[in-house]
């Protein structure tokens, strides 16, 4: 039987190269892997593993429909967060007069219709659940409007899957979309806010979120791919949270702190608190937007139809899942604690 074409966006990153690991198991696919730059060492690393390793960009159509001619199966990802950080997007934002959220949010938006456009292309030859993207909920609507600058989130569920079902609906019939849950290792990005000190020593967090308000956890980088693989054996048309634990940013501090065996707690503070607390200001309100919205309606909109990994596991489809507490166990915690790593280690065993 010829091989599956299995084609990823984003394959040098952390979604896609999750998904890369996760179908090189599986010999029935062939995978072709898309970067702007086939000579980075990550895309090296790749093809030295026997990935077909392309040159596209999500800004240059042409270069996706060739990239996705004969797919059987597309894993499609976004970045906002690289326009937005850009060195030059500040500028043209300004010469835009757009706010540079929102000019990140126009870009994000343009490369997903990009992605939708030359998936439509071959629409055909994809399997009946061939495309399989990587999302979010929409914060305007689902906060009743309320909320109507979470660009990020935005940005993704204009196009999966309201720019899919609006202009495809061949394409719509044979996508899944699946929303990421926060990716465990994100307090690395912004680490005085995840873990602060405090004067007497503790460690505090401080978030805009309501204490008790349950939110997804992913280990992004080990379970991208096991949730995008389980999808991809189920039928088309569902919408799915990947999240390998749901639980509140207070219980999060509990289990941190049990586990590493110092005092940390939690304190939700107010948006205004949180801006002052970040250089970037721009960052700091896209950020405190989602803290927010995460206690009201949720992070994932308060869309109670998701499927997660219980769902996935109960309709028959494998699907591991690496739960906070493994994931917090097994990372280096020095530069928070201010202890080596040995010392860690038998702190937590002693
Ligand atoms: N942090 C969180 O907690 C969280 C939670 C949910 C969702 N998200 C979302 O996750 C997304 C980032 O995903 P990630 O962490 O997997 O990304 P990542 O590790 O930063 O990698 C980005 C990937 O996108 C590719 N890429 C970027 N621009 C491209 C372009 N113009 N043309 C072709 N390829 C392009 C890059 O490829 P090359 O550089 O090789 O070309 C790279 O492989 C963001 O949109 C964010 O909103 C984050």
């Amino acid at each position: 039987m010829p091989k599956k074409l299995l084609v990823i966006i984003g394959v040098t990153g952390n979604q896609g190269g999750s998904v890369a690991s996760r179908f090189s198991q599986d010999p029935n696919y062939r995978i072709r892997g898309l970067t702007r730059n086939p000579a980075s060492p990550t895309a090296k690393a790749l093809s030295a593993r026997g990935i077909e390793i392309l040159h596209a960009d999500l800004d240059d159509r042409e270069s996706l429909i060739r990239a996705f001619s004969g797919a059987n199966l597309i894993f499609s990802v976004t970045n906002y967060w690289e326009p937005f950080f850009r060195p030059d997007s500040r500028r043209r934002a300004a010469n835009a007069g757009i706010s540079p959220r929102r000019y990140a949010y126009n870009i994000e938006l343009r490369q997903g219709k990009n992605i939708v456009d030359a998936a439509a292309r071959t629409v055909d030859s994809l399997d009946d659940n061939g495309l399989i993207a990587s999302t979010l909920s929409h914060g305007r609507k689902c906060s009743g409007g309320r909320l109507n600058e979470l660009y990020h989130f935005d940005a993704k569920a204009d196009v999966f899957p309201r720019y899919v079902r609006d202009k495809y609906p061949g394409l719509a019939r044979k996508m899944s979309c699946v929303q990421m849950g926060y990716f465990m290792s994100s307090w690395k990005l912004v680490p005085e806010l995840w873990f602060g000190r405090l004067p007497d020593g503790t460690i505090q967090m401080r978030f805009p979120t309501s204490p008790d308000a349950p939110v997804p956890h992913v280990d992004v980088n080990a379970d991208t791919g096991n949730f995008v693989y389980a999808i991809s054996k189920l039928p088309p048309g569902r919408s799915y949270m990947a999240a390998g634990s749901m639980c509140s940013w207070s219980e999060y501090m509990h289990l941190w702190s049990k586990i590493n065996r110092v005092p940390a707690s939690y304190k939700q503070i107010s948006v205004e608190d949180m801006v002052n607390a970040l250089p970037d200001k721009e960052y700091a309100r896209e950020l405190a937007d989602m803290f927010i919205y995460s206690s009201d309606p949720g992070y994932d909109g308060g869309d109670g139809s998701l499927w997660g990994a219980d769902e996935i596991r109960e309709a028959g489809v494998d699907c591991p899942t690496t739960s906070l507490e493994e994931w917090m166990r097994k990372q280096d915690w020095s530069a928070v604690t201010g202890r080596s790593q040995r010392k860690q280690s038998v702190a937590r065993s002693g």
